[in-house]
């Protein structure tokens, strides 16, 4: 009885191959025991304001200007506005410099924000630490970061990747796990989703100032690149709040107006080797919209003879297999993916998903509402998507995933983590997802990258799962 059920059961797994219906990637089968993703509460280390009157909290450094020579330093004091004004010099240098910033301050319902603090300094060398001081007539704390190397097509760098951080438990290892790793990113590509105050009663903007001062071990010597995710909307009408994004925009700064975008929620920088692009899923994208306008100006802009690295980052991802905001990218794919694929992105970070999930490069991009031509299909000029919503916030794991895994996911696991994109030069990257189970230096998933402008060929034969 057993032996013709166990052939039949045979036939459909070859016809179902047959069809294409079975013949994806890799599912991990790594199974993570499920226990609760809880935030850390209130008294955690981890949230501890300085000591001293007025003492600069929830200090984070991002890039300032298009090239990477300029730096915005923000921070935030409590007691008083104090002095926006920051000390910085070069290491060996014994001259102060000094740039004035300014600072604003904000309600959220019955929360009132401390003095929030933007500095931006400019004309910065290339490659060359600097300290900088902020506090100034108070009490002062002193920071440190390294500048890029000057622009350039064969300039190595290394870049980590994080999204949907949140402040739980899981969030402190994942943190700790890239601080540890060994391949050491110098600059953070951040996909969306911060603090996730949103998920407290009336938004509790004190969750905001808890992540500030949780990411300030990272974020104050080394910049993150942001991204806006749905957690930064905070578009709360039942307790009066209808402006969007009203903590992330006060609290984080971008130099969106270096690339000649007219809102922070979507904007580029170079750094080293790559050109980045970040692009909001939360904010207007059709034809004729402003964001739309922006990127169809932007690309023909990126000369990839100097930036061969095209990296796109939005929050919500277009090629995603979990059950979990499935096909919430749809519409801005079917918006943005001709010009993803004729530009020859190399790659495309998103978050939102909380798990991750690496895709073949696919383009979709042939369906003319008659023809019924809707299927991804492999294209060399396409981007790999990579879904890095795996920070470890509150809201858990996305471990639910459609089945049988399509044939477009090239891997996917349900686990927290971090990835790492190391750029060695014009033609190759190396790639790794560091999941927070494994050591330090362990790599669940990995692939090198040939850049899709001098060096596309396929390199998807060359994944170690
Ligand atoms: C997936 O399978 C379908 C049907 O067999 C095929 O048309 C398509 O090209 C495949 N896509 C990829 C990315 O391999
Ligand atoms: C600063 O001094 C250190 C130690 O003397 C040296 O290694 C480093 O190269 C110097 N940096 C610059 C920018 O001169
Ligand atoms: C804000 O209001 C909530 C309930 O309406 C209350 O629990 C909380 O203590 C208030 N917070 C402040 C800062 O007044
Ligand atoms: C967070 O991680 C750091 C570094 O591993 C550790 O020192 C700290 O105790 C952790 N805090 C919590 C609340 O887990
Ligand atoms: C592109 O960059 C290269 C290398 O920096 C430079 O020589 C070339 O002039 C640039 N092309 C344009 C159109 O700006
Ligand atoms: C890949 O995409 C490009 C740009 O849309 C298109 O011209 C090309 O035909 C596609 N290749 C395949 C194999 O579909
Ligand atoms: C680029 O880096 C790869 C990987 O490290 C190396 O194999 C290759 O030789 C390098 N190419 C050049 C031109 O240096
Ligand atoms: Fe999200």
């Amino acid at each position: 009885m057993v032996f013709p059920l166990f052939c039949v059961v045979g036939l459909l797994v070859l016809l179902m191959n047959e069809v294409g219906l079975c013949n994806g990637g890799t599912t991990s089968g790594f199974v993570r025991p499920l226990e609760k993703t809880v935030d850390m509460p209130l008294h955690s280390d981890v949230f501890l304001a300085p000591p001293g009157y007025n003492a600069p909290q929830q200090v984070h450094i991002t890039q300032g200007d298009h090239v990477g020579k300029g730096v915005i330093v923000s921070w935030v004091t409590m007691d008083e506005p104090g002095s926006s004004t920051v000390l910085y010099w070069s290491e060996n240098s014994s001259y102060k410099n000094k740039a004035k910033g300014n600072f604003v301050t904000y309600k959220f319902y019955n929360y009132t924000s401390g003095y929030i603090h933007h500095c931006t300094i400019k004309k910065l060398k290339f490659n060359t630490k600097y300290y900088y001081e902020v506090g100034i007539e108070h009490t002062t704390r002193t920071f440190w970061f390294t500048t890029p190397p000057e622009v350039g097509p064969d300039v190595p760098y290394t870049f980590g990747l994080i999204g949907d951080l949140g402040q739980t438990y899981d969030s402190n290892k994942t943190l700790t796990h890239y601080e540890l790793n060994p391949a050491t990113g110098k600059t953070v590509l951040f996909v969306g989703d911060l603090s996730y105050a949103d998920n407290y009663p009336n938004h509790d903007n004190v969750r905001w100032d808890t992540w500030g001062r949780f990411v300030e071990r990272s974020v104050a010597y080394q910049p993150w690149i942001w991204t806006a995710g749905n957690h930064e909307i905070d578009f709360a009408p039942e307790i009066g709040e209808t402006k969007p994004f009203k903590p992330y925009t006060h609290r984080y700064r971008v130099p969106y107006k270096a690339s000649d975008s007219t809102a922070p929620f979507w904007y580029s920088i170079k750094r080293a080797s790559a050109y980045i692009i970040v692009l909001s899923s939360y904010s207007a994208y059709g034809k004729y919209t402003p964001q739309n306008q922006w990127f169809e100006a932007e690309l023909p802009k990126v000369n990839r003879s100097e930036t061969p690295w095209l990296i796109v980052l939005m929050h919500s991802p277009w090629y995603n297999s979990y059950d979990y905001h499935y096909m919430e990218g749809e519409t801005m794919r079917v918006m943005y993916e001709p010009w993803f694929v004729q530009y020859k992105v190399d790659v495309v970070f998103a978050g939102h998903v909380h798990a991750y999930e690496r895709s073949e490069r696919v383009s979709n991009v042939a369906y003319n509402i008659v023809n019924g031509i809707c299927i991804p299909v492999r294209n060399q000029s396409a981007p790999v998507y990579i879904t890095i919503g795996d920070g470890g916030n509150i809201e858990g794991l996305a471990t639910s995933m459609t089945e049988p895994q399509p044939n477009y996911s090239a891997f996917r696991e349900a686990s927290f983590g971090h990835a790492i994109f190391d750029i060695k030069n014009r033609t190759h990257a190396y790639y790794g997802w560091h999941r927070n189970h494994d050591g330090y230096a362990v790599e669940a998933d990995s692939l090198w990258f040939f850049n899709r402008y001098w060096h596309p060929v396929d390199d998807s034969t060359t994944t170690q799962g």
